[in-house]
């Protein structure tokens, strides 16, 4: 295990053996129909990459990156994009994946400005789930996995732009982030 981490939450094999499980059961929902998966950058592109391959449906990609205001971002909720999409999506049933809801913000920001776009329909797909943080209700259409809440990172997920690419989904050392300001991630 990396240095920089306390302990191991998630292993490879049971977010492989997850991300399987979610792939039929996507499959199955979307079957006979072509989905654009919207992956959230950065976070999501682990996740995503291992989910559409999980797909057995026609899919397209496409993907948004956004980013939250200043210090206040967390109850302010307002969120800014950094990277739109490329297509127009009227019509189009569209699946948000994302790495991870945490205060929920994010989604329930992209939810409302990607309905404003008229798409024929809009789910919600998400591999990590922590409840504990949120501050605005988010319906989640398919959830991997529901976290307590610690710091955590790998599979996509990074803190101060490091260890998205460690394979399992780890608690990081309380020492490695203690010295910032609350907040901050
Ligand atoms: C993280 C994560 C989600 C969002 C969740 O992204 O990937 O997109 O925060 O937080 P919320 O529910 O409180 O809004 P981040 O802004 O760190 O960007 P990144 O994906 O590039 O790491
Ligand atoms: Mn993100
Ligand atoms: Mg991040």
């Amino acid at each position: 295990m990396h240095g920089d981490m306390e302990r191991v939450l998630i292993t490879e094999e049971e977010i492989a053996r997850r991300v399987r499980e979610l792939g039929e059961e996507i499959s199955r929902d979307y079957a006979g129909k072509e989905l654009l998966v919207v992956g959230i950058l950065k976070g999501a592109v682990i996740f995503m990459a291992d989910l559409v391959r999980c797909l057995t449906i026609p899919v397209r990609l496409d993907f948004m990156a956004v980013s939250s205001y200043g210090a206040s971002s967390e109850s302010s909720g307002v969120v800014r994009i950094l990277k739109d999409l490329e297509q127009n999506i009227e019509g189009l049933d569209v699946l948000i994946v994302e790495d991870i809801v945490d205060t929920g913000l994010t989604l329930n920001y992209l939810r409302e400005n990607l309905l404003t776009r008229g798409p024929a329909s809009l789910k919600i797909c998400t591999l990590l789930d922590k409840p504990s943080r949120r501050k605005v209700d988010v319906q989640v259409d398919y959830n991997g996995f529901v976290i307590p809440d610690e710091f955590v990172v790998g599979y996509g997920l990074d803190y101060d732009g490091r260890y998205r690419h460690l394979r399992d989904i780890l608690v990081l050392k309380r020492e490695v982030y203690s010295g910032k300001k609350e907040g901050d991630n």
